[in-house]
């Protein structure tokens, strides 16, 4: 019995002792960094008016709403509002044209890298930074001509960017699951809009991102495998408003009384492009996408309905069925 006692405090020791050693590691190295991928020269699209155009679309509707800080109306950076505290403070970077703050000095390559695997030029994770390792050549070559382009959002800024306030859990995510993705081997496309499941799934999956949002958890989700994110789209993620109190995202699946089964083509419309959901107004940080195409439109529902069904309520259902 005695053995037994000390082998286990032995056990004990040696636990306690990893978990400390792993902790310190996890504070003294932080978020961490990586050797910068061997880049396979970009594609390099001519930035047409029509590329920069969905560029712009894109920004609005995808990066804006991170990157856009209020008072200089530019695309200077702020600090991420929609975020729960246990990431710490998390601030989003410069990204106008500004040489020194900006991203007036990265090349094509560097930003593609970026957005791509969340390397940046100086190897440092960028880790709140959604991957889109997902998202066609065509899109990233465009959003990257848009940044380059000569709008109001793109002026230089002078501000430097903020640095990260990470908390232990952020530290601790980024150093165990938490991983750049790798360069893409070969060309990314887009499936044709006439293919309107798979456009409708890359518009989720590749060029908006809403599965990232409607999932369970922002630390389950999968950005090589989407489909692999625990909840896939049944919605339940915590964030913030604007007043800083928790909004649960939504149930986007075909459940008919949980998710989006029983809505009509034209409810999905007006929620999404307008925020008049038959619950009401949405909250901030449901983006506003009134630059949809109807073409989008269509594909995004298509697909949403076909989407295995997950029969999650979030507080809009109240536990009787919504109310429409
Ligand atoms: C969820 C919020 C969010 C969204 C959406 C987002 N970003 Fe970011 N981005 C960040 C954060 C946070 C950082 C800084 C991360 C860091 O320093 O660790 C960042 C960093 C960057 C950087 C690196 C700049 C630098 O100097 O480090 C670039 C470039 C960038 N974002 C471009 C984009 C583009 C283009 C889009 C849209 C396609 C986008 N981001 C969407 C949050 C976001
Ligand atoms: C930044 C996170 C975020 C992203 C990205 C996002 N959503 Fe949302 N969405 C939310 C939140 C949070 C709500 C709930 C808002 C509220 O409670 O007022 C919501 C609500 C909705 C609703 C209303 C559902 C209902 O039952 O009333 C629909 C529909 C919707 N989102 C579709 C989408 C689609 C489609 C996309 C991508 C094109 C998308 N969302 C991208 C966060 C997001």
């Amino acid at each position: 019995m005695k053995k037994l006692f000390k082998f286990l405090g032995a056990l004990v020791a040696v636990v306690v002792l990893a978990v400390a050693g792993f902790a310190m590691f996890v504070q003294a190295r932080g978020i961490p960094s990586y050797e910068l991928p061997k880049a396979p020269a970009a594609p390099t699209l001519a930035a047409t008016p029509e590329r920069v155009a969905l560029g712009e679309k894109i920004v609005l509707a995808t990066c804006a709403d991170c990157h856009r800080n209020p008072e200089t109306n530019t695309l200077s950076g702020q600090k991420l509002r929609d975020l729960t505290p246990d990431f710490g403070a998390v601030y989003s970077a410069n990204i106008t044209r500004d040489p020194q703050h900006g991203i007036g000095a990265w090349t094509d390559a560097e930003l593609t890298t970026l957005l791509r695997t969340g390397i940046g030029r100086d190897g440092r994770y960028r880790v709140i930074m959604p991957s889109f390792a997902l998202m066609s050549d065509e899109d990233v070559q465009s959003v990257i001509a848009f940044l380059r382009s000569d709008n109001a959002l793109t002026q230089p800024n002078p501000t430097p960017s903020h640095g990260q306030e990470p908390s232990f859990l952020l530290k601790a995510l980024s150093n165990t699951v938490m991983k750049p993705t790798p360069l893409p081997t070969a060309a990314v496309v887009a499936p044709a809009p006439t293919d309107a499941l798979g456009y409708g799934r890359y518009l989720v999956v590749g060029r908006y991102k809403c599965y990232e949002c409607h999932s369970k958890d922002f630390k389950s989700n999968n950005p090589l495998e989407p489909e692999k994110s625990e909840g896939y789209l049944g919605g339940g993620n915590k964030l913030l408003n604007l007043q800083g109190q928790e909004v649960v995202s939504r149930n986007l699946t075909s459940d008919a009384e949980t998710g989006l089964g029983d809505w009509t083509e034209a409810q999905f419309a007006q929620a999404i492009k307008f925020g008049m959901s038959p619950h009401g107004p949405l909250n901030y940080p449901m983006p506003k996408y009134s630059q949809l195409t109807d073409e989008e439109v269509k594909a995004l529902f298509a697909y949403l309905q076909s989407v295995p069904k997950l029969r999650n309520a979030t507080p809009e259902d109240k536990g009787t069925i919504a109310a429409r």
